[in-house]
């Protein structure tokens, strides 16, 4: 069959998405498409912090047990999203004063008790999410803040304690090229593999648009150095944005596709790279349009699941 999976297979990538659980539950054809054209899935939402823990000490899996359910079913691998962010955090948690041993102690248990849940199903995991800001230093956080810089090597230890057969990846947004934030991930994690620091790779957003389209020349390049660290990179929740740009929609869809084409094949190229993430299925399930309050149509498939020209491009770089 010519689905995306299958191509992708052939030449060693891994295609995922994003999935929402209530889509998941209620629309037959977005799971056929799910499990038609991918073969990883990372949950959108049902795995953060404040998802998965509304009360302290008490956790409702349903969602993510559901998703970790059907990628299984289906064969599909799954990619947990993600322990430690600053954002989506429990209101009991960030409304509250804690002592530094508190803290640690709460986001321990918290790795410990996910992690350890999925051990045998979720494979790799983005441990810590979007640590770094624009200037290339530490973004304030509730971590940061509570228990200082060395949260984030806690943080891949435990995890790593958890389920030592787990990939775990530092993820991020602009930093895909090279520059300053790009320059601070890199310091980061070199740092963490100086320290023997259980790291395995480095997760590329690649939120983009047609407007701002990637410098491919440096993403290949930025790859290639954190290869040279030992580090994986995955490509782990693209979309390219169309909304903001005049152009007819049939070139706006073709620069989409190109973008799309280049990326995949960067990685496809680059021995150290082998999935390609959508952060989502289709255009009316996509974050973009709700988070940005602009409509957009960033994903490989529209609104009614038809495949879109970036979904052909895909398939033509695999
Ligand atoms: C987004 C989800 O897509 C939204 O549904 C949710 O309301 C907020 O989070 N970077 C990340 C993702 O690492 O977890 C974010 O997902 C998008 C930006």
């Amino acid at each position: 069959n010519l689905t995306l999976r299958n191509i992708a297979g052939l030449v060693g990538m891994k295609m995922g998405t994003s999935v929402l659980i209530k889509p998941l539950r209620n629309d037959p054809k977005y799971r056929e498409i799910l499990s038609r054209e991918f073969n990883l899935l990372t949950p959108e939402n049902s795995l953060k912090f404040g998802s998965l823990s509304p009360e302290r000490g008490k956790y409702n899996f349903d969602a993510a047990d559901e998703i970790v359910d059907f990628a299984q079913k289906h064969k599909m691998q799954i990619h947990g999203q993600t322990l430690v962010w600053y954002r989506n955090l429990p209101d009991w948690l960030e409304n509250a004063q804690w002592s530094r041993e508190e803290a640690m102690d709460i986001l321990k248990q918290h790795i410990y008790t996910v992690v350890n849940r999925y051990r045998d199903q979720i494979s790799s995991w983005d441990v810590v999410n979007e640590a770094i800001n624009q200037k290339g230093t530490l973004r304030g956080s509730f971590w940061l803040d509570k228990i200082g810089e060395d949260y984030i090597e806690m943080a891949f230890r435990w995890a790593n304690e958890a389920d030592p057969n787990a990939r775990l990846f530092y993820n991020d947004h602009e930093g895909e090229e090279l520059g300053i934030k790009s320059d601070g991930i890199y310091k980061l994690v070199k740092e963490l593999r100086q320290k023997n620091v259980p790291i395995h790779g480095v997760g590329f957003q690649m939120h983009t648009s047609i407007k701002t389209r990637p410098d491919i020349k440096a993403v290949a390049a930025n790859i290639k150095r954190l290869g040279e660290l030992g580090l994986e990179v995955t490509i782990t929740e693209m979309d390219v944005k169309i909304g903001d740009d005049k152009r007819p929609l049939s070139d706006k869809l073709t620069s989409q596709a190109n973008i799309y084409q280049d990326i995949a094949n960067v990685c496809l190229q680059a021995p150290n790279c082998n999935t390609l993430t959508t952060w989502g299925l289709s255009d009316n399930f996509s974050w973009i349009p709700i988070y940005f309050k602009h409509p957009d149509a960033p994903l490989l498939f529209d609104q009614s699941y038809k495949p879109k020209p970036a979904y052909f491009a895909v398939f033509r770089a695999f």
